[in-house]
């Protein structure tokens, strides 16, 4: 049941527009207050009497009179959950770049509410690079994707690109918002990520190829369900996910002070590419060349290793994975690692082909009961998997 939770729904431009009105009698049978905000688009199937006939409500649809009337802000304030459906090509866009040129995209900046969006556009639409590169982006912040289902469109064509079916967005409208779907409300997590930047000098340091987006998509994931969730990440470009506490950091030795004085947490998911040595005397000065003189040598000393300390830590976290970059004999390794740094699951992942910052990841679980081996996944669904995953192991 929704009762009394509040469901903005944001209806753009497609065909199956009309939908979004059946969906709207659902999430009111469940007992959901629901207000409608309709793109330019949007409005060109469904009418604004129409959606305000069905939802009792008042239709948004201009963000100028919305701003003389209640305010953009306060529309966005307002839900527990904010659905897109449709949601075509360009909103998805306009989402994933932060555009706010109209009511609906201005809210979806402005919310700091969960957001479902379920897609409907042309197979070719859907499956163009573009529109994959978007929908990546806003699964790594957190944004949750219902459908597209397959089958035929309005064109004489078909393939991948359908709106899901009213009662296929109702359940994952449910699973969010019942306690059911935040298995983890009340558990805090800890999660590290991206690469370690080990100083040379003022100007210079030793970095690996890790991006992050494993390790953010992990927190988003966390985050989703319910964690509160604490970021420690080293130098990266992907954007931090929302609501999530993200504290930067630079070097290895920071990270392990960051994550200590995080704890207590009932998680910890280490997915940072930590550099297991630094420059054992980094130079205060930068490192002048002289003419004649022979190239530095660079003597280097042991990191301290963040996983196996916190897994053997007083205050150790319930629930210790680690992650193991290998390049060959992937388990083998991983099951040892396990061990070796006392921590419950091992995330393995075969990083000889692109995955370092690549979009998708082929990972084992190893944990003291087997071995999972995944499918090839893109990194958001990696991260999902596992959350459900962590979920489960914590009952
Ligand atoms: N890790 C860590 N601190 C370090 C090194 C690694 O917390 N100083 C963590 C990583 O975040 C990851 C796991 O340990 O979760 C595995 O890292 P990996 O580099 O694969 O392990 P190593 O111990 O370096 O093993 P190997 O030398 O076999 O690569």
């Amino acid at each position: 049941m929704l009762t009394d939770r509040r469901i903005l729904l944001i209806l753009s431009g497609s065909v199956a527009a009309y939908k979004a009105l059946d969906l709207t009698r659902l999430l009111r049978k469940a007992g959901a207050a629901v207000t409608g905000v309709l793109t330019a688009g949007g409005a060109r199937f469904v009418t604004r009497e129409a959606l305000a006939g069905i939802t009792g409500a008042r239709v948004h649809d201009d963000l100028w009179a919305a701003e003389a009337e209640i305010g953009h802000i306060r529309l966005a304030r307002w839900p527990d959950l904010v659905v897109v459906a449709p949601a075509s090509a360009d909103l998805l866009a306009k989402m994933a770049h932060g555009l706010a040129d109209d009511l609906a995209s201005t809210i979806l900046l402005a919310t700091r509410a969960p957001v479902l969006v379920a897609p409907a556009m042309n197979p070719a639409m859907w499956e163009h690079p573009a529109t994959r590169a978007n929908l990546a982006l806003l699964q790594a912040r957190g944004v949750q994707v219902v459908g597209p289902g397959v089958g035929a469109m309005a064109e004489p064509e078909s393939g991948p690109g359908r709106l899901s079916e009213p009662p296929e967005i109702l359940a994952a409208i449910e699973a969010i918002l019942s306690p059911a779907g935040r298995p983890l409300a009340g558990r805090h997590a800890l999660v590290t990520s991206g690469p370690t930047h080990e100083p040379i000098d003022p100007v210079r340091y030793i970095a690996n190829r890790s991006s992050g987006k494993q390790g953010h998509a992990i927190a988003a994931a966390l985050a989703a369900l319910g964690a509160r969730v604490t970021l420690v990440s080293g130098p990266v470009v992907v954007p931090d996910p929302p609501g999530v506490t993200v504290l930067r950091v630079e070097s290895a030795r920071e990270m392990l002070a960051a994550c200590e004085a995080a704890l207590p947490a009932d998680i910890a998911v280490m997915a940072a590419a930590v550099a297991d040595w630094r420059v054992a005397q980094a130079s205060t000065q930068k490192l002048k060349k002289a003419p004649g003189a022979a190239a530095p040598i660079l003597e280097m000393a042991l990191n301290p290793d963040i996983l196996a300390t916190l897994s053997r830590h007083q205050r150790r976290p319930g629930l210790v994975i680690g992650f193991a970059a290998e390049t060959e004999k992937v388990v083998e390794h991983a099951r040892e690692k396990r061990l070796r740094k006392g921590c419950d699951w091992i995330v393995a992942n075969d990083v000889s082909g692109g995955v370092m910052g690549g979009e998708s990841n082929t990972v084992h679980l190893v944990t003291a009961g087997g071995v999972e081996d995944w499918p090839e996944l893109p990194k958001a669904a990696v991260a999902e998997r596992l959350a459900q995953r962590i979920a489960q192991a914590l009952g």
